[in-house]
């Protein structure tokens, strides 16, 4: 974390987990243990079906409300689809785009990031863009540039103004769900590459204030150490988003002085 420079954002990303009527007391529970993180942006990223839930419980409190997707239109003839807008309007803060579940299950592209990245913004929305590479891809040792690549389309045409809007999450997809966190060096080491990728698009200033997440298996046990690395500026965490007590102590961590 660099304070002094940019926000640290610990986002909790749902995932497809918990129904609307779950929202409620998560939230109760999570605002009586994190009441006013001093430091940091609380994000909780629910299923759409849960954002005016979630909207309604966080109301009173810090911590903002993201959703996990969107579609790259800003209308029409999409059936089954929801457009920045249509979360913009409700109240939302923030989007995850371009999880690798996503790029996984539903083909999603680095070309289709970018559009998803432009109706975020577009609708005044700050996109979570997520960009990681495989164990096989790690081992080939083609890790910086494949990640250099899925930084620069996704932000292809981004103008400078708006890159105070955007977050960029490094999350390692051998590291998703498995219990393996990358070591507090590797992941800095691609936060730090993604920082100078963003340095030679935007420049030292620029590059210097926009918040790099890690995410993969962080949890409360895991996340000090991660987070008092000097580019990773929060975490995206799945599993342990869903339980308060974890959430909450990752927060802590975020928070210390
Ligand atoms: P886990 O924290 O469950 O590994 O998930 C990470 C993730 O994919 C967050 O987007």
């Amino acid at each position: 974390m660099n304070r002094k420079y940019r926000k640290t954002i610990i986002a909790g990303n749902w995932k497809m987990n918990m129904v609307a009527s779950q929202v409620k007391p998560f939230a109760d529970e999570l605002k009586a243990l994190s009441p006013r993180p001093k430091w940091c942006e609380t994000v909780v990223c629910v299923p759409f079906v849960n954002v005016p839930a979630a909207i309604k419980a966080f109301k009173d409190s810090r911590v903002a409300i993201g959703a996990e997707n969107l579609n790259e239109n800003a209308k029409g003839a999409y059936t089954g689809e929801v457009s920045a807008d249509m979360l913009a309007d409700l109240g939302v803060k923030y989007v995850i785009i371009g999880h690798s579940e996503r790029r996984q299950y539903y083909g999603e592209t680095d070309i289709s990031v970018n559009k998803k990245v432009h109706a975020a913004l577009g609708a005044g929305l700050q996109p979570i863009v997520c960009v990681g590479e495989s164990l096989e891809q790690r081992e080939l040792g083609i890790t910086i540039e494949l990640i250099t690549l899925q930084v620069k389309t996704a932000l292809a045409n981004v103008p400078a103004e708006k890159m105070r809007k955007v977050v960029i999450a490094y999350e390692p997809i051998w590291a998703i769900g498995t219990g393996k966190t990358a070591t507090a060096e590797q992941a800095n080491e691609v936060c730090s590459a993604i920082r100078a990728v963003i340095r030679s698009l935007y420049g030292a200033r620029i590059a210097r204030a926009v918040t790099i997440q890690y995410g993969g298996s962080m949890n409360d046990k895991n996340a000090a150490e991660l987070l008092a690395q000097p580019d990773i500026d929060g975490g995206l965490i799945g599993g342990a988003s869903l339980v308060p007590a974890k959430f909450s102590a990752i927060i802590d961590a975020a928070n210390q002085e």
